[in-house]
């Protein structure tokens, strides 16, 4: 095997007096991923044992596992009642007994033995999903872990990688993938066409296996570039027969296939708007054409103006989603669900939490985030995202009284996927905690950003104490470092165009992407208060007030929401400027502390992982001391202001 197990890898268990591991399950679970389960962990905990299926032979000597269908219980909930020689766990369906079997697992692989507890779950978030954004030839938009498992060369590959792959993401909690890249580029007609059938087949029913739904994104404009048709006009009954076709194909031969999620009208890829028709008409269009298989789709609201004047200071890019979607509130069958980013931009370290979450009563919602680094480091910096994600789906929107926060208004989330074919997965070991706990916390949002990351390092590295106290600092700490070494105050972008690594400052500041930090000899930041854009207001009073003010704005988002000169005074007592220059330091005196604690652990870490991750600390004290002085130094030029602490800067 080239590739990790990551989490999935146990250890022997401490008591090694049970020789024999008798499963007891009724004839429809036999064949079951449940039972497989058991059946790797076993080889792996009691590599003495023999499994069995007699229960007659239980004794001293032996461990009974028993499972069970009950119908009572709800299709991804389940039941445990564990002792130190019997549990018993029972599922809404074999996906439920499947997650207990993790849970199971899971609690003792922790302890290390057999012990009592009993449990009983159902995910928090219904949807629970990633989004590859894979390419046929095996190349993946923004991947920073090898290249695609999914796609090599133009064709579709299942292989031994792919079972893992399924077991990974259901032992996290992921009940839902897209396996191509949303820049739909020449896949569709493979997609939607035969040429994948059979291998596109086999895929959906390994996934099933594991209770995660298969999507696909289709090209909107397919009608024309598969079909041949003139149009891709979402009104047009040929193109609606089309895509009614195409679905009964396809849907019929798939029956695990859950719908689509579809980028239109946005950077340069085809939508509605090309005909005059507007978003709804066009999910709605799709969702007819799913709706007999019960299928989905997701839209997503990444629309925006790509060519913008930098001149043009009434343009608001982070007013464009709400601007483009609000009015179709209602508008949208019951069948489609709207992708929201995170945020009004673009996967920034900091953003506001979009204002989408609070302004579409009357439509399904889900929220998207990237465990692609993207913007966050590419996966050579350590940044636990985590933390962010739980903060965003804790956030009240104020627009619905009670329950408004935004991860109980979502009827799922997505996350942009950080995987690829390299050993790891995740092109640096640390990056996994991301993918393990994104889906951690979705199938149980009670538990805290700390609490995962605890779970993963136990499970990753053992029960070292020191291992342990140290990659949780990083972990908990990294995302602070990231932000107060890059960009100050939720000014976002500053980083090199087009690959996103690196500081730039004015990278993007004069080109056609909206994403302007407007910084002068005077002042910084983008004015978007009532005066301004007016992109606060598209917020509940309660939080337009809060943003829209330069007194009341939190410190983290200023520079987002209003434009300051450098002297203007923070919350925190500091000015503007003697920010920016202190978390600059600061932030780059803790990458270095992080890459010390590394090396503190050498002979604790197996060679290899020890050497990949030290690997990435090198290069992310390197980059971070570029930030840092490119940041200030562009700061200190502009303004004309020294540190107060007299600090050099370059
Ligand atoms: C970002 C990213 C693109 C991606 C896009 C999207 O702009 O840089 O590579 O296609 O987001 O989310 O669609």
């Amino acid at each position: 095997m080239d590739f990790s197990k990551l989490w999935l890898g146990y250890k022997q268990l401490e008591d090694c007096s049970k020789k024999r591991l008798i499963i007891s399950c009724e004839h429809d679970l036999k064949d079951s991923a449940a039972v497989d389960e058991l059946k790797n962990a076993a080889a792996d905990m009691m590599p003495e044992a023999i499994v069995l299926w007699r229960s007659e032979l239980f004794d001293d000597a032996s461990y009974l596992i028993v499972l069970t269908v009950k119908p009572e219980l709800s299709r991804e909930e389940y039941d445990i009642a564990a002792s130190d020689n019997i549990t018993e766990i029972c599922g809404g369906s074999d996906i439920g007994v499947l997650y207990g079997v993790y849970a199971f697992l899971r609690r003792t692989a922790l302890e290390g033995r057999f012990v009592s507890f009993t449990e009983h779950h159902i995910p928090s978030q219904p949807l629970r999903m990633l989004n590859h954004w894979d390419n046929s030839d095996g190349s993946i938009e923004r991947g920073y872990s090898g290249n695609s498992f999914f796609f090599r060369d133009g064709e579709l590959v299942v292989d031994q990688r792919t079972v893992m792959y399924a077991r990974l993401m259901a032992s996290a909690g992921i009940n839902a993938t897209v396996i191509n890249n949303v820049n739909v580029r020449g896949l569709a007609k493979h997609l939607l066409s035969e040429s994948y059938a059979d291998t596109l087949t086999e895929l959906s029913e390994l996934l099933r296996r594991y209770g995660i739904k298969l999507f696909i994104c289709p090209d909107f404009a397919a009608p024309i570039t598969v079909g041949g048709l003139e149009s891709a006009d979402p009104l047009d009954v040929n193109v609606i027969n089309w895509w009614t076709q195409c679905c009964s194909r396809l849907f019929s031969s798939l029956p695990n296939l859950a719908g689509f999620l579809v980028k239109a009208d946005s950077e340069g890829q085809p939508g509605p708007f090309a005909y005059g028709r507007d978003h709804a008409d066009g999910a709605n269009m799709l969702a007819k054409a799913v709706k007999p298989y019960g299928g989905t789709i997701i839209w997503r609201c990444f629309v925006y103006n790509c060519t913008q004047d930098w001149r043009d200071e009434k343009t608001d890019r982070a007013r464009s989603a709400y601007d483009c979607f609000k009015p179709l509130d209602g508008k949208f069958d019951d069948n489609v669900i709207l992708q929201v980013k995170n945020g009004p931009m673009d996967f920034q370290v900091r953003e506001p939490v979009s204002p989408l979450f609070g302004a579409m009563d009357k439509t399904n919602l889900m929220a998207e985030f990237q465990l692609a680094q993207e913007y966050t480091g590419q996966q050579k910096h350590v940044v636990y995202l985590v933390p962010m994600i739980k903060e965003i789906l804790a956030h009240k929107t104020h627009c619905k009284g009670e329950n408004d926060e935004v991860g109980k208004i979502v009827c799922g989330v997505a996350a942009v996927a950080n995987t690829g074919d390299d050993h790891c997965w995740t092109g640096t070991e640390l990056a996994a905690a991301n993918l393990y706990g994104y889906g951690r916390l979705l199938f149980d949002e009670s538990l805290s950003a700390e609490q995962i990351a605890e779970e993963w390092i136990a499970l990753t590295f053992g029960d070292d104490k020191e291992v342990h106290d140290k990659v949780l600092e990083i972990l908990m700490e990294s995302h602070k470092a990231y932000e107060d070494y890059t960009v100050p105050l939720g000014l976002g972008w500053m980083c090199k165009p087009n690959n996103h690594y690196g500081p730039d400052p004015w990278g993007y500041e004069f080109d056609r992407w909206g994403t302007y930090n407007r910084a002068d000899r005077d002042a910084v930041g983008v004015e978007r208060g009532p005066e301004g854009t007016g992109y606060s207001t598209q917020y509940s009073k309660e939080l337009a007030d809060l943003y829209g003010s330069v007194e009341n704005c939190p410190d983290e988002l200023l520079l987002f929401f209003h434009r300051v000169p450098y002297t203007h005074k923070l919350h925190s007592g500091k000015t503007v400027i003697q920010h920016i220059y202190d978390t600059h330091f600061e932030g780059f005196e803790k990458a270095e502390h992080f890459a010390a604690l590394w090396d503190s652990l050498e002979s604790k870490v197996d060679e290899k992982t020890f050497a990949n991750v030290k690997e990435r600390f090198n290069e992310q004290v390197r980059c971070a001391k570029e930030w840092r002085d490119i940041i200030n130094c562009f700061f200190h030029r502009l303004s004309g202001i020294d540190d107060e602490k007299g600090r050099k800067i370059y």
